[in-house]
This record gives C-alpha cells, structure tokens and sequence, in this order.
C-alpha cells in the first residue's frame, strides 16, 4: 500500500532510537544529511501536559551537517499505528539515509519530523532554558527528563557525539533543580 513497496526503511533519531515498540526485520545504525536534532518540538501529551509542555527531538535542516540515528526495516503496515504520532505535529518526509555498519551503503527512507508549521512548536531557546524546561516536564509517557537521558545514553552507546543533546544532559545532570530533585 505504500508506493507498492513491500519493506521501508525507517529512520529514528529520537526514541525510536532506544525504544521500537513495533516488530522490525533488521535495524542498523544509520546517518542523514543536511539535519541536525534538536529539542525544538513541544510535548503536551506524551512528556509534558497543555499547561507545562516538555520538549522533545525534532529535526532542522542545516546543510553540510549529519544526523545519527537507528534504521529499522518494516513492512508498510507497521506504519499505521506509528502515524499516530503526527497527532503531535510529526510528519513524514522520504529522505536518503546512509548506513554506518561495516556493510554501508545507502537507502531511500522515511523519517518523522516536526517542523515549524505545526502548532505544538517551540523552537529555539538558550540551552539553560531548554533544560530547566525539560526538567519541569512530566506527561503521561513519563518524566521529559527520562526521554532526555535515554536519547543521551542511546547516542553514547552508538558512539555518536551530539553536542546539543550531551550539552542538555549534562546540565540536567549538574544542577539539582533543573534535574528535577529539588
Ligand atoms: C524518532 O525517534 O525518530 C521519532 C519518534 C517519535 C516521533 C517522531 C520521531
């Protein structure tokens, strides 16, 4: 049903990095070109509420960079209940994606983004802010600050460097009251 292809590749840069919910025939780590992530989407339903959004992944065109993530190959009806998430603002852009395994090579995909169109965006702020946000944050999918740390860890686990999500970590992790502990 999906342009008569019967497997897609689907890339995840956020938590479909650490967490794939749905069933897959292979996943391997993979980059994009011309994106960087960024915690530029506002979350009022999954980590955070309409009155206190969290902020989660997005991605944001800037050329000449790359961004890391995880591919998994699925069959197009496994999409179906992954589209729930453009309630969110997510939606999906077909993009090139380029393996980083020892096999290489590249493939055509998809990806889930959310752009500035969409009304739960909130775009850019100063790291501090952006981390004392996610610190507040707390929907029914959890603490923001858990999606914050899982994403980090998945990324070093993959040997990945994004000093946008390691800068956010560590302030999470240095100061108590934007950790949340307070
Ligand atoms: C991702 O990990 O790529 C992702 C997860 C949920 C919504 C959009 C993107």
């Amino acid at each position: 049903h999906f342009d008569g292809h019967d497997e897609i590749w689907l890339f995840g840069y956020g938590s479909l990095i650490w967490k794939a919910d749905f069933p897959y025939l292979e996943r391997r780590p993979a980059h994009i070109h011309g994106w960087v992530r960024r915690f530029w989407q506002g979350s009022h339903d999954h980590r955070g509420t309409p009155e206190a959004p969290g902020r989660v992944a997005t991605l944001a065109r800037e050329p000449g960079a790359r961004c890391h993530g995880m591919a998994y190959r699925i069959t197009p009806e496994v999409l179906a209940p992954l589209d729930v998430r453009e309630k969110n603002g997510y939606l999906r852009e077909v993009i090139t994606l380029c393996f980083d395994d020892p096999a290489g090579g590249r493939a055509e995909g998809l990806v889930y983004l959310a752009t500035e169109d969409n009304a739960a965006f909130l775009g850019d702020a100063p790291l501090d802010a952006i981390a004392e946000q996610i610190a507040r944050a707390h929907g029914p999918s959890g603490p923001n600050r858990d999606y914050l740390l899982h994403l980090a860890e998945a990324l070093q686990a993959l040997g990945v460097e994004d000093p946008h999500v390691s800068g956010l970590a560590q302030r999470l992790l240095a100061d108590p009251v934007a950790a949340g502990r307070h």
